[in-house]
């Protein structure tokens, strides 16, 4: 008799976006003359870059002939790939990540929700409050998560974001081993500071606590004081991981590629109290569950960073980020509460006349037909939030503000 995990059997309903992906479905079913505008998942809808398709058509030639096939990837990702990686998203920012601190994977949901598998069961876990389902889930089915009452899980602590703190959380009041951060924001679009981030990095270093620093929408940030990457701030290489994306900054969404760096001077430890090595722990963990990226997408990552790739994907993100301030500005301007959308592609609005996340929701999908992401999907402290994606199409994105604007 073969006995699940029954941790799963814990986790309540379906996955977020599944969930909503559902209930459009069955509103686009019964209602199929009234076409939906998706500002929901975030998904993107610009094509990719003209270098990307070009590089992604070059390696495909090279697979079909025996002279230049590829068969296994390598377990970590391709040397061109992480030279690449390392000279543009980090020599040029001057923080000194080497090849051997970075692992090419298929993307960063994958990669922040497999993390935990060189984790010990026993860690406890601190999340900000709303926050990407992925951390919490993947806690619960590991059994990190002890029970759910009342939305909430025992075993994690919880780092309300609100309007009234800006969004910035408060360090844990409680023990915490392990920290999800996702900067920009996921799912509020706002940001930390680099003396924000610092108090996170030195609390870190003080409690021997590990960062999960998500930063996979790092490229839409627009001002100046916002880091990119977690380790621009001294120390946070003793005690953080960061994991990164193509598909925001890159249209990757529908490609996966992404990749995580673990810093050769970041330990763990075993329950005797001797320090391990994560780096090469989750060498250990990929070479044992993951056969690499394909090389076709490896090459097509690699070519975002080449002069034309730079360019093209910056006007993509510029398109994008110009949603965004059509969105914020347009709610803004009809009185309504929006946050975010300045250096992150998602715009974290405040439901109207005091109106549930799920009600909201269901209010713009059933009488607007707009898609939007009920804030208290991502935890307690979103309800009343809907969250609203800018990488939807541009005609679109105009006409769904003009809806809400109408209507509210
Ligand atoms: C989101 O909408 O939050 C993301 O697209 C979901 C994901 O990246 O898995």
């Amino acid at each position: 008799m073969a006995l699940v995990n029954e941790n799963f059997l814990r986790l309540p309903g379906s996955y977020l976006f599944a969930e909503i992906a559902q209930r459009v479905s069955a509103y686009r079913s019964a209602h199929p003359d009234r076409p939906v505008i998706s500002l929901g998942i975030g998904d993107v809808t610009r094509p990719l870059a003209p270098a990307v398709i070009k590089a992604l058509q070059d390696a495909t030639l090279e697979m079909a002939s025996e002279k230049t096939m590829r068969g296994y990837a390598p377990y970590y990702g391709y040397d061109f790939l992480i030279e690449a990686i390392v000279k543009n998203d980090f020599h040029a920012r001057r923080i000194p990540i080497d090849a051997g601190e970075v692992f090419v994977s298929d993307g960063a949901k994958s990669d922040t929700g497999n993390i935990g598998d060189i984790l010990g069961a026993g860690n406890t876990v601190a999340v900000t409050d709303p926050v990407y389902p992925v951390y919490v889930d993947t806690s619960v089915i590991a059994g990190r998560a002890g029970t759910l009452t009342d939305g909430q899980w025992s075993g994690i602590e919880y780092l309300p974001c609100t309007a009234e703190n800006g969004f910035v959380p408060e360090l844990p009041k409680k023990h915490a081993d392990v920290v999800y951060l996702c900067y920009p924001n996921n799912p509020t679009g706002t940001t930390l500071t680099r003396k924000e981030l610092k108090k996170w990095v030195d609390y870190a270093v003080e409690n021997r606590v590990l960062l999960l620093y998500d930063a996979a929408y790092e490229a839409f940030i627009t001002e100046k004081d916002v880091p990119h990457s977690i380790f621009e701030i001294e120390g946070a290489t003793k005690v953080a991981i960061e994991f990164r994306s193509f598909s925001k900054t890159a249209g990757f969404t529908g490609v996966r590629c992404g990749y995580t760096v673990i810093p050769h001077e970041l330990k763990a430890y075993a329950n005797d109290g001797s320090e391990v090595s994560p780096n090469e722990l989750w060498k250990r963990r990929q070479s044992t569950k993951f056969n690499g990226t394909a090389y076709i997408v490896q090459r097509a990552a690699e070519a975002v960073y080449s002069s034309e790739g730079k360019q093209q994907i910056r006007e993509t993100i510029d398109f994008y980020m110009e949603n965004a301030k059509i969105i914020r500005t347009g709610l803004e301007k009809a009185g309504m509460k929006a946050f975010g959308g300045v250096n992150a592609p998602y715009i974290w609005l405040q439901t109207p006349d005091g109106k549930s996340s799920w009600e909201y929701f269901d209010y713009l999908l059933n009488e607007l037909q707009i898609v939007t992401t009920p804030g208290s999907g991502f935890g307690k402290s979103g309800e009343g939030f809907v969250r609203l994606t800018a990488f939807g199409k541009r005609e679109e994105t105009v006409e769904a503000v003009e809806r809400i604007v109408r209507s509210a």
